[in-house]
């Protein structure tokens, strides 16, 4: 294990064992240990992840891995956003005891094979789009909780769907975890915070904020008891007029499952939406 020691207290593991080590430390000092799996390229929005694991557990350990399963070849993987020193710099004021940041080789040695599949929840909108996506994103999940072998981990709101494939995960494979979903933070203007957030240009920035708006008024509108059908063909407009180039999906679903409704709402939904504005691919959702 070693230290950032100039640029911040924080511990960093870079291979199972060194993170095994530390964590069974704490569990034989009788310690729960909370865990927050992110790609690094921090900003507040993990970092609220951080300090609500820290409320549920005595020891918080972050992961950092830019995880190459979950990108298909046309996406961001090369670009994608890398800064481990001052990640470990921002984790460290938030409250987080470990990093553990592997390398790809830690993750998937030569001859890894395991492919996890979370049928169902997986399947639709971002699924649709970016088929790679959910399966990449279980694999990789499904190792980090068994390697960190945490009491509760942390998954931010903000994707979703990606939250209901992991609960699924966890609950078919009866991983002894407690999922705690984080909320969304936002920006002035709505705009939910991503790391991909940082490709926007000035102007591409004023117009991205007009997402969560749109989705607001379709989560006011389903409240109403609008018929599901006509709020998101007029979602998908308002984006578009908003400034978007183009909407992947605006999808009023059940919370829990994401099955679609018929007619109008009639449960716990959530409204959840992509749209592109130049490169750059951005979601959102909201509860109803
Ligand atoms: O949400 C993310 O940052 C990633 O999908 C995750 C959960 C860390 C898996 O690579």
């Amino acid at each position: 294990m070693s230290s950032l020691a100039e640029t911040s207290p924080l511990a960093v593991a870079r291979t199972v064992q060194a993170l095994r080590e530390t964590v069974q430390g704490w569990r034989k000092a009788g310690e729960r240990v909370g865990f927050v799996p992110t790609m690094g390229a921090l900003h507040e929005g993990h970092l609220s992840l951080v300090r609500l694991a820290r409320e549920q557990a005595d020891r918080v350990v972050a992961s950092v891995f830019v995880n190459p399963k979950q990108f298909a070849p046309t996406e961001d993987l090369d670009r994608y956003p890398r800064q481990e020193a001052e990640d470990a710099r921002l984790l460290a004021s938030a409250g987080c005891d470990l990093l553990f940041a592997p390398g790809p080789e830690a993750i998937y040695p030569p001859g890894f094979s395991t492919a996890i599949t979370v049928a169902g929840v997986s399947d639709d909108l971002e699924g649709a789009f970016r088929p790679q996506m959910f399966g990449g994103v279980a694999t990789v999940v499904a190792k980090l909780l068994i390697q960190a072998a945490p009491d509760v981990a942390v998954f931010g709101e903000k994707d979703y769907q990606q939250l209901l494939v992991i609960k699924r995960l966890v609950a078919d494979l009866d991983l002894p975890v407690r999922i705690v979903p984080g909320p969304t933070v936002r920006e002035d203007d709505g705009l939910a915070l991503s790391s991909r957030n940082a490709y926007l240009t000035p102007e591409q920035r004023m117009i991205a904020g007009r997402l969560n708006l749109a989705l607001a008024d379709a989560a006011r509108r389903a409240r109403k008891g609008e018929p599901v059908a006509v709020i998101e063909k007029d979602t998908v407009a308002e984006i578009g007029e908003a400034g978007f180039d183009s909407v992947d999906y605006v999808a009023i679903r059940d919370a829990e499952d994401l099955a679609p409704f018929v007619g109008a709402v009639n449960g716990p939904a959530r409204v959840l939406a992509a749209a592109r504005i130049g490169a750059t691919r951005l979601i959102d959702n909201l509860p109803i």
